[in-house]
């Protein structure tokens, strides 16, 4: 048995720095697993929730759920993918036996949610450790790592031409984002949508509602430099709702009669009620921003039933990573989409800490850690 050094940022606790160090993978690949190179991590909202405490997250842990990198290593089993493929990592890696899996929602796979949404691999166990303790990788992927062993169903293969910082971010916010809109909601031309919260997430959502072909894209938050950027992203209508009431604002906006489809990609209950309240009779108000361990919401039910309003969750944008990730990445090379502007830093493992201050500020998109992957990406 062989083992391999990983440099990697460690999650030690609620609301401490993470610590960048030395761990070790303790063997190849096993059965259905394959190692990747990371070559570029995002860095999303969802981690910060970890480390705010929001969320209750094991430590040690390796953070990090949105990467791309290269396969060095692969379990003897393991046929549908070789050595040098480029890779996207899938935080829901799917079992593809499960009733959810068979039907087309691997998303929702009861193996992925009893093993990967507790951070651990399929057999309860973890692949890292340090000197003195298991250390866990985020929803199994882990991908604040130089390198990461996932489950071969959580690496998704793509064309080799594709730049991988800005297809990490394929590995969450823009596959949630635009899945949300095309998968989940399944947005008809000539709709009219709202977006609240113009993040790595929100912005992803305004890219779908544009390739959905809505004819009225409203977005709001409360930083004017991410309502500009709404803009770009294919935003028709701004609001700060910092100094303007959201819903009165949209229905000004919509003749008075609210939007067919609001998206709320931030994770707070006011603006989840807003959108709830800011869609139309028969319109439907989408969850796709996560909120802190036991928040609620409070909806009208008597308005829920008399206007037939759907409050509906989208969970990685209700994708068949499989199919999505080289989808999403083919619309990217062909400029239907953007993805160059997304990646608004290119930073070091050792500056992650940085990067939440930025998305602590609103400030930027997405922050990508990027690994050196010279000369030949060499493994163990
Ligand atoms: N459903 C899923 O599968 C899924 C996947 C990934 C992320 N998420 C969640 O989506 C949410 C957004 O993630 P992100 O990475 O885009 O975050 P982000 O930090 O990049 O963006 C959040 C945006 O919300 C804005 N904002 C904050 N408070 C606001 C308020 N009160 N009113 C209006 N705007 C406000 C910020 O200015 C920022 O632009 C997070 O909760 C994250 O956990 C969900
Ligand atoms: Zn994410
Ligand atoms: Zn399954």
């Amino acid at each position: 048995m062989s083992s391999l050094t990983v440099q990697a940022a460690v999650f030690v606790g609620a609301q401490q720095p993470l610590v960048v160090r030395e761990l070790t993978i303790d063997s190849t690949p096993g059965p259905g697993e394959v190692l990747v190179k990371m070559a570029a991590s995002g860095v999303c909202h969802s981690d910060l929730h970890a480390l705010d405490g929001d969320w209750d997250t094991p430590a040690p842990l390796v953070l990090g759920h949105e990467g791309a990198g290269v396969i060095v290593a692969l379990g003897a089993d393991v046929t549908e993918l070789a050595v040098g493929d480029h890779v996207i990592l899938s935080w829901t890696p799917s079992c593809q036996k499960c009733e959810y899996c068979v039907s087309g929602n691997p998303v929702l796979c009861q193996l992925a949610n009893e093993t990967a949404y507790q951070h651990v691999f399929f057999d309860g166990k973890t692949r890292l450790s340090d000197e003195t303790s298991p250390v866990k990788s985020f929803l199994a992927v882990g991908s604040f790592g130089d390198h990461a062993m996932v489950p071969a169903s959580a690496a998704i293969k793509i064309r080799k031409d594709a730049p991988l910082a800005q297809a990490a971010l394929v590995g969450c916010a823009v596959t949630t984002g635009i899945g949300a809109v095309t998968n989940t909601a399944k947005v008809e031309p000539g709709s009219t949508v709202l977006v609240v919260g113009c993040g790595g997430v929100g912005l992803n959502v305004v890219q779908g509602a544009r390739l959905a072909g809505a004819k009225q894209i409203i977005v709001a938050d409360v930083s004017d430099e991410k309502l500009e950027l709404g803009r770009t992203f294919g935003a028709t209508h701004t609001i700060n709702s910092r100094s303007a009431d959201l819903v009165e604002t949209v229905r000004a906006l919509t003749n008075g009669r609210g939007v067919d489809y609001a998206f709320e990609a931030i994770g707070l209950p006011f603006t989840i009620e807003a959108c709830y309240e800011a869609a139309r009779r028969g319109g439907t108000a989408v969850v796709v921003g996560q909120v802190a361990d036991g928040v609620k919401i409070s909806i009208d039910p008597f308005v829920m039933s008399d206007q037939e309003k759907k409050l509906i969750g989208s969970n990685y944008g209700s994708s068949r990573q499989s199919i999505d990730f080289p989808k999403i990445i083919d619309l990217y090379m062909e400029g239907r989409i953007d993805l160059d502007s997304m990646v608004t830093d290119r930073i070091r493992l050792d500056q992650v800490n940085d990067a939440f201050a930025e998305m602590r500020q609103g400030r930027g998109i997405r922050s990508v850690i990027e690994y050196d992957l010279s000369p030949d990406y060499p493994a163990f």
